[in-house]
């Protein structure tokens, strides 16, 4: 990532997968995915410089994931990116994951602080006031499960293969959303916080209605399954945003991040709540809105011009919530809060 007039520019962004390497195991192995970081990340490095067309001498500082996430993943990163800077003598900035998905419309778009941000992804879901690089405020957030979680087990749970949320999406196209009648948990209640893993126990009592009654599931049982569902969604994630921007002075606009805030109908949604409120809405395009390399360059660099920088004692953390004031909301045992 270099900086330019306008703004910044990304360089090069290399992902890689490891969908493929889970597949046969109906999950995320940990001990697998900390083993492919370690063997995927030299080679990682040395291809988004090669794209980037500059060596390592070009460097001015190297950001990483500090956190939060599987443990084994995140130090094979941190344990890089320290010998990267050592050897090359360069300041080394830790980044929280999640404040690279809040940040990512600045990157894009030089959203200005203050605005409201919706973080949605496989293990968070909170609507944040983010203030500056460092000041985040929950608003709301899940009391259970993350809605790409949800995404993710309705697609497993109707066969349709990982990860699910762009699966669902496509059946839901082909859907009747008014078939099945799912709910929408905790609209009743005041608050912006959610709820999904009732939504997900209900597609379950669903497909074993279904499959009681006629022995299996055709296609538009499916689509109209997925449809249902991320209606469902939709209606929560709207009825929160209006709860969640009640009070808020000052915002600049609303934006989403995550991998969730990929999905097509869920971002018109909100879009269209905005339209009617007169505030400026933002997604990032699709490939930054699912996990990248660029958004953590982009929240390290913010942290670098705000003269922070961390020492070879840079920790990796299993959990990290971005808003460190507000109570916990999962996860409060032995371990720290995860959100
Ligand atoms: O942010 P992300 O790439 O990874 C983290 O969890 O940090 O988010 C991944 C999640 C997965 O649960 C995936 O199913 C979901 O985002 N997702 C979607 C879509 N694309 C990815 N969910 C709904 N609709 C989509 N199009
Ligand atoms: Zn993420």
């Amino acid at each position: 990532m270099r900086e330019s007039e306008g703004g910044v520019d990304i360089l090069s962004s290399v992902v890689t997968s490891q969908t493929e390497l889970h597949a046969d195991f109906g999950g995320v192995v940990p001990e697998i995915a900390a083993r492919a970081h370690a063997e995927r990340l030299d080679g990682m490095i040395e291809e988004a410089l090669a794209k980037a067309e500059i060596g390592f001498e070009g460097l001015d500082a190297i950001a990483v994931t500090a956190g939060p996430g599987l443990i084994g993943g995140v130090i094979s990163g941190v344990m890089s990116a320290k010998a990267l800077a050592f050897a090359l003598d360069l300041p080394l900035i830790g980044v929280n994951h999640l404040a690279g998905h809040a940040l990512t419309p600045r990157l894009t778009d030089g959203m200005a602080y203050p605005y409201l941000m919706l973080l949605v992804s496989g293990g968070h879901c909170q609507f944040l006031r983010v203030d500056s690089s460092e000041k985040f405020t929950r608003l709301g957030g899940t009391i259970d499960d993350a809605p790409g979680e949800a995404f993710d087990k309705v697609a497993k749970l109707l066969g349709l293969g990982q990860p699910g949320g762009p699966k669902v999406e496509i059946e839901a196209a082909k859907g009747d959303a008014t078939r099945f009648k799912l709910p929408r948990p905790l609209l009743d209640r005041p608050g912006a916080d959610m709820s999904f893993s009732g939504l997900k126990t209900a597609v379950l009592r669903c497909r074993d209605a279904l499959v009681a009654e006629k022995g299996g599931l055709s296609e538009q049982d499916r689509a109209d399954i997925c449809a249902g569902f991320q209606e469902a969604v939709r209606d929560v994630f709207t009825h929160k945003l209006r709860r969640a921007l009640d009070g808020q002075e000052g915002l600049t606009g609303v934006a989403v991040a995550g991998g969730v805030a990929a999905n097509k109908p869920l971002r018109a949604a909100l879009e269209a709540v905005c339209a009617e409120i007169g505030l400026p809405f933002m997604a990032p395009p699709l490939a930054l809105c699912t996990d990248n390399a660029a958004m953590i360059a982009y929240a390290g660099l913010e942290r670098f011009h705000a003269g922070q920088r961390d020492g070879m004692d840079l920790k990796a953390r299993p959990r990290w919530p971005l808003d460190q004031t507000s109570p916990a909301m999962l996860g409060s045992g032995k371990k720290g809060a995860k959100a």
